[in-house]
C-alpha cells in the first residue's frame, strides 16, 4: 500500500460564472424533481462512532448511496435530472411541471419526438442514463471503455440499452459516443463531463447530484469540518464541494478531492497550476475514477474551493473497503465499492500512516473533527467485491 500523494491547492480562485452552479435554491429545485419519482427515498447518512474513536476524530458520517433508486450508485441522480431538464427545455415547459407522472404520461409520449440518449461510462453513469431513458420509453446507446466488467455491461443491457465494451480508454469512449450522437438526427449526448462547447447537460448532471448535498444538510445539526470527495472527471466532487461552499461561504468545511493514482488529472492540474490530462490505460480497480480529463465546468469550482488534492492506490481502496465492510461492534456495515470508497480510503491513510503527519496537521484533522464522506456506490460488481472483502484478495489488473 503506497502512501497517498497530495498537494495543497495554491491556485487562484476562478471567476467563472459556474461557481454558483450549486446554489441552495437550485438544489431545492433538483430535489423536488427527484422527489416526484416513486422510487425516490432519502439515502441513509450513517454515523460510525466506533470508527471515529478508532481513527481519532469526533464524528464520521457516510452517506450511503448504494440505496439510491435501487441502482446501487448515486449516478442516476445526474442522468435523470439532465434528461428531465433537456425535455423541459425542448417542450418549453418549466422544470417544475416536468414530473415523473408527466414524463410517463400519454401527453408526453404524444408530444415528444422519440430520442436516443448516448453516453460513455465505466458503468454507473451509463446505467443511470439507460434506466432513466427506459423509464421514459426512450432509447439509449452506451459505450464502455476497455477494462469494463461484463457484469456492469449486462446491468446496463437489462435497461434496454444498446451497450458495447470498446477497445479504448474512457475519454476516447466519450468522444466515440459524442460522434455517434452527432450523426444520429434523434441523438442527444448525456455525458457526465463537460468540455468547451458542451456545458449545459453536464452542468445539469452536476446539479442533479445536488440532491445528495441537500439531503445531507437536512440531516446534519452542524456542518462537517472536513469533506472528502472522490473524483474521476470531478463532476461529483464539484457538485458536493460547490454545494457546501455556496451554503457556508468562508465558514465552509475543509475540502479534500481524492483520485485514483492511475488517473490523477485533477491532482496534476493543481500541482502544475494548469489543466493537465492523463492518457493511456489508467488501470485501476476504481473504474469510476479512471478518467484522465477534468470536467471543464467542475474544475472551476474545484480549483476555487478545494484545499487539498490527493491520490490513492488500489490497495488503499481495498483496505478501506474491508474496514467499512467488517465494521467495529456497534457500528453499521457499509458496503462500499472500489470507486465509492476512495474518499474514505484517503482519510484512513491520513489517520494511520505516519508519513502523512504533515498533511494531518495541515488539515487540522484531530479529535474535534467531524468528517463527511459519500460512499458513491455499493458492490456494483459483486464478484469483485467478494474477492476483495470476503476472500481478502488484492486485485492486479
Ligand atoms: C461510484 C463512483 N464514484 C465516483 C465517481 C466519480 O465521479 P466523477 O466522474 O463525476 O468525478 C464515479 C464516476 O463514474 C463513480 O461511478
Amino acid at each position: 500500500m503506497a502512501t497517498p500523494k497530495w498537494t495543497p491547492n495554491t491556485l487562484d480562485p476562478s471567476n467563472s460564472p459556474y461557481l454558483d452552479l450549486m446554489a441552495e435554491e437550485q438544489m431545492k429545485q433538483v430535489r423536488n424533481f427527484h422527489q416526484t419519482f416513486p422510487m425516490y427515498e432519502k439515502t441513509p447518512l450513517v454515523q460510525l462512532p466506533k470508527m471515529a474513536e478508532r481513527l481519532g476524530v469526533a464524528d464520521i458520517r457516510i452517506k450511503d448511496e448504494s440505496y439510491r433508486f435501487g441502482l446501487n450508485a448515486f449516478k442516476v441522480l445526474g442522468g435523470a435530472y439532465a434528461i428531465g431538464h433537456y425535455i423541459a427545455d425542448h417542450l418549453n415547459k418549466p422544470i417544475e411541471e416536468v414530473t415523473y407522472d408527466f414524463l410517463t404520461s400519454d401527453e408526453f409520449k404524444n408530444n415528444f419526438e422519440a430520442t436516443t440518449f448516448y453516453t460513455a461510462t465505466d458503468g454507473n453513469h451509463g446505467r443511470g442514463v439507460a434506466w432513466a431513458a427506459n423509464q421514459l420509453g426512450q432509447r439509449s446507446v452506451v459505450r464502455m471503455p476497455w477494462g469494463s466488467t461484463q457484469y456492469r455491461a449486462d446491468a446496463i443491457a437489462r435497461e434496454n440499452a444498446e451497450v458495447t465494451i470498446e477497445d479504448m480508454n474512457y475519454d476516447d469512449a466519450v468522444r466515440l459516443a459524442y460522434e455517434q450522437s452527432q450523426n444520429d438526427p434523434n441523438g442527444v449526448m448525456v455525458q457526465d463531463t463537460a468540455w468547451e462547447g458542451y456545458e449545459d447537460i453536464p452542468s445539469w448532471i452536476m446539479q442533479g447530484y445536488g440532491t445528495i448535498a441537500d439531503e445531507v444538510m437536512e440531516d446534519l445539526d452542524q456542518p462537517p469540518t472536513h469533506i472528502f470527495a472522490q473524483a474521476g472527471v470531478g463532476s461529483f466532487a464539484g457538485s458536493l464541494i460547490g454545494a457546501f461552499a455556496m451554503k457556508y461561504g468562508e465558514d465552509r468545511p475543509k475540502m479534500i478531492v481524492v483520485e485514483a493514482d492511475q488517473a490523477e488529472c485533477l491532482y496534476l492540474s493543481a500541482k502544475n497550476k494548469q489543466v493537465t490530462n492523463v492518457d493511456g490505460e489508467m488501470k485501476t480497480i476504481m473504474a469510476g475514477l479512471a478518467c484522465g480529463e477534468p470536467n471543464s465546468v467542475s474544475w472551476e469550482i474545484l480549483r476555487t474551493f478545494t484545499d487539498v488534492f490527493m491520490v490513492v492506490d488500489d490497495e488503499t481502496a481495498e483496505a478501506a473497503m474491508r474496514l467499512l465492510g467488517a465494521p467495529l461492534k456497534g457500528d453499521r456495515q457499509i458496503i462500499s465499492g472500489e470507486s465509492g470508497v476512495a474518499g474514505f480510503a484517503a482519510f484512513m491513510a491520513i489517520m494511520t500512516d505516519p508519513a502523512l503527519k504533515d498533511l494531518k496537521e495541515l488539515l487540522d484533522l484531530n479529535e474535534q473533527s467531524r468528517v463527511l464522506f459519500v460512499s458513491t456506490e455499493g458492490d456494483t460488481d459483486p464478484e469483485r467485491y467478494d474477492e476483495i472483502v470476503r476472500q481478502g484478495k488484492s486485485i492486479t489488473l
